[in-house]
């Protein structure tokens, strides 16, 4: 049987938009549909892999950057990757899809759950410590959020299910042919 062409799902979005939320539904439909699936999310790779990454905009493009690398790598052998960050910068953005490219396809999703509703939920309660001034930098706050400018799929991670917006996505990338 030829090998399966390798893709990247990567979501991008403010923090507490849904993405990792969101990520765990679309590994477990992927896993169900008989691909090897990887993760990267956001915090675990600043956990594993950007440690010593700050959230200036170097840093954070920085980090995007080792995302993509590693994310094309994986599709090189066939797997689907699947990320979750926020990546705030377009260009950070566009040169992961660039690197991912090399070896498969990439697919930008859009967490586009508005800043009042990440900041209403505020999940981690790090929303009300950016407000009080003691995260610097952060994003939606006090940092910027460049909307994404080509989108493969928008979901809204304020309206529906965890299950509907992953849904969109696998619907999206069987009719890419990405899914037998
Ligand atoms: S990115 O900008 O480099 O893509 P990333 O997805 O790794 O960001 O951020 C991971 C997590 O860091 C966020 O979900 C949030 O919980 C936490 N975080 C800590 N400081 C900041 C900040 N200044 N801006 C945004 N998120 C932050």
């Amino acid at each position: 049987m030829a090998q399966a062409r390798g893709f990247t799902v990567f979501l991008t979005g403010l923090s507490g938009a849904g993405k990792s939320t969101i990520a765990d539904v679309l590994i477990a439909d992927l896993a169900a549909a008989g691909r090897e699936v990887s993760t990267l999310d956001g915090d675990i790779v600043r956990e594993m892999l950007s440690s010593e990454l700050s959230f200036s905009r170097e840093h954070r493009d920085l980090n995007i950057r080792r995302i993509g690398w590693i994310a094309g790598e994986l599709n090189r052998h066939g797997a689907a990757v699947v990320v979750a960050a926020i990546a705030p910068y377009d260009a950070a953005r566009e040169e992961a899809r660039a690197l991912v490219e090399r070896h498969g396809t990439f697919v930008l999703v859009h967490v586009a759950t508005s800043l009042e509703v990440t900041e209403r939920r505020d999940v981690k309660g790090l929303y009300a410590r950016a407000r009080a001034g003691e995260i610097a930098q952060f994003t939606g706050v006090s940092d910027a959020y460049e909307l994404p400018s080509h989108p493969d799929v928008v979901v809204d991670g304020g309206a529906g299910t965890p299950a509907e917006a992953a849904r969109q996505i696998v619907d999206h990338l069987t009719d890419r042919g990405l899914l037998a």
